[in-house]
C-alpha cells in the first residue's frame, strides 16, 4: 500500500487523507498550527476517550482543549450542537483556532457542523475512529445534526483541512459497529469497484487486525474521493454523488419505520444493498444470480438481508416518499448494471418497491 497521503481534489479546498504514520503526522500538524500562532481544540465522545485515553494527549492536545459528549446518535443534536459553540466561544476561540473530531461520524458531523458556523467558519480537521467515518462520513465534507423532525435536516458543506485514517484505533471498535461500517465497504465495491468486491468475497472474514484492512479503507477513500471531487456538492442530474447512496433509500426507511437505534445505520444499508439489487434485477439490469452474490456477502459480513421483525409496508413507502434525496415526487433509486457499476434511475413504478419490501418481510 502507498505510504502517501490520498488527495481529494477540491481545487483551493483540496486536501489530504493520511493513512501511514497517522498519529506522528498528527502530532507533526499540530505543533505546526501552534507554532504558527493558531490554537486547536477537538470533540469527541466518552466512548472514544475512554477507548483511546492517551490518543489526544499524545498528539500535543491538553485537557482543556476537549470537549468530552455522551456517546450516540442522539448527540447529533440542536442541543450539543450549541453546547459546542458555548466550548468554542467560553474559551474566546477566535478564527485562528481548528477544530478536530475524534470520533465517528456522529462526532464527525456535529463537530463539522460546529467548524462550519462558528465564526462563520473555522478550519476543521477529521480523526475518524469507526470504519464507517473513515470510509465514508470524514471524506467529503457533509456536515450537519439531526432535528426531532428528521436526520441530517440541518447542516453545511464543510470540507476538513486534512483526515487522519488510524485503522489501529478499530481494534477497540465493538465488532457489531465494525460489521456495520462493512456494508459502506461494500457498497463501495456494488457501486464502483468489481474487484474489490471479489476481494470482499475471497476474503476469509475481516476484523480490525486483519492486515488487509487498511489496503481496503484506502481503496474506499479513493472511491469517495474521486466521486466527491466530481460533484461536490450533489448537483448532477444523474449519476455523480448521489451514486454514494447505494441501498441507502431503503436504509433510511428502514431506519425510520424502525425507530432509530434499533437498527445501526451499516445493518440497515446490508438490507438496503440487498433490495437496490433485487430491484436492478427486477429493472432487467443485472443477471438474477446477483441476488445470491450480494445476499452471500452480506451475510458474511454479519449483517441482514431482511427485515429482523415485520414492518409496516405503508410506513416504509410514507418514509421513503419523504426521503430527501427524492426528485420532483418521483421515487428515484441507485441501481446497478453490473456489480462495480451503478446508476441513478427515476420514475419507478410504486407497485415494484412495494413488492420487494414484502420480499424483505414487511407487511
Ligand atoms: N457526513 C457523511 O457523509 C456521513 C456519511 C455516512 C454516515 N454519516 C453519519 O454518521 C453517523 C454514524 O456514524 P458511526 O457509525 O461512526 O457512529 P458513531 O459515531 O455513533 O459511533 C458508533 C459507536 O462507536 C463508538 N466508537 C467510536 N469509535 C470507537 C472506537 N475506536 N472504539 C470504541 N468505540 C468507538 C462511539 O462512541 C459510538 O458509541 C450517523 O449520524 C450518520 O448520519 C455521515
Amino acid at each position: 500500500m502507498s505510504t502517501q497521503p490520498l488527495m481529494v481534489q477540491l481545487t483551493e479546498r483540496s486536501y489530504p487523507i493520511h493513512f501511514s504514520g497517522v498519529a506522528e503526522q498528527l502530532k507533526a500538524d499540530v505543533a505546526t498550527l501552534r507554532a504558527a500562532g493558531r490554537s486547536v481544540r477537538a470533540i469527541s465522545d466518552a466512548r472514544v476517550l475512554n477507548a483511546h485515553p492517551h490518543y489526544l494527549a499524545q498528539a500535543g492536545f491538553q485537557d482543556n482543549e476537549v470537549l468530552a459528549l455522551p456517546a450516540g446518535e442522539p448527540t447529533k443534536s440542536v442541543e450539543f450542537f450549541s453546547q459546542c459553540l458555548s466550548f468554542l466561544a467560553g474559551q474566546a476561540a477566535n478564527r485562528d483556532c481548528t477544530l478536530f473530531a475524534f470520533g465517528g461520524g456522529v462526532i464527525g458531523d456535529l463537530a463539522g457542523y460546529v467548524a462550519a458556523s462558528y465564526l462563520r467558519g473555522i478550519d476543521f480537521y477529521q480523526i475518524p475512529t469507526t470504519l464507517l467515518s473513515m470510509v465514508d462520513s470524514s471524506v467529503g465534507g457533509k456536515t450537519g445534526i439531526n432535528l426531532p423532525e428528521g436526520k441530517n435536516l440541518v447542516g453545511a458543506f464543510w470540507q476538513p483541512k486534512a483526515v487522519y485514517v488510524d485503522s489501529e484505533l478499530l481494534q477497540t471498535l465493538p465488532p457489531r459497529e465494525f460489521a456495520a461500517g462493512m456494508a459502506e465497504v461494500i457498497k463501495y465495491g456494488m457501486l464502483a469497484d468489481r474487484e474489490l468486491f471479489n476481494d470482499l468475497v475471497a476474503l476469509d472474514g475481516l476484523n480490525a487486525r486483519s492486515p488487509e484492512l487498511p489496503a481496503i479503507v484506502r481503496r474506499c477513500c479513493a472511491i469517495k474521493a474521486l466521486v466527491v471531487a466530481d460533484d461536490e456538492k450533489e448537483t448532477a442530474r444523474s449519476g455523480g454523488r448521489a451514486l454514494l447512496n447505494l441501498g441507502h433509500t431503503f436504509a433510511h426507511a428502514i431506519e425510520n419505520v424502525a425507530g432509530y437505534g434499533q437498527y445501526l445505520h451499516g445493518e440497515a444499508v446490508g438490507i438496503g444493498l440487498c433490495l437496490a439489487t433485487r430491484l436492478s434485477v427486477a429493472l432487467k439490469q443485472l443477471p438474477i444470480r446477483d441476488i445470491v452474490n450480494v445476499e452471500r456477502i452480506v451475510s458474511q459480513f454479519q449483517l441482514p438481508c431482511r427485515l429482523n421483525e415485520a414492518l409496516r409496508l405503508e410506513e416504509l413507502m410514507t418514509a421513503m416518499l419523504r426521503d430527501k434525496k427524492n426528485r420532483g415526487g418521483q421515487l428515484r433509486f441507485v441501481t446497478m448494471t453490473e456489480i462495480g457499476s451503478a446508476v441513478t434511475t427515476d420514475g419507478i413504478e410504486i407497485n415494484l418497491v412495494k413488492d420487494l419490501w414484502r420480499e424483505a418481510g414487511a407487511e
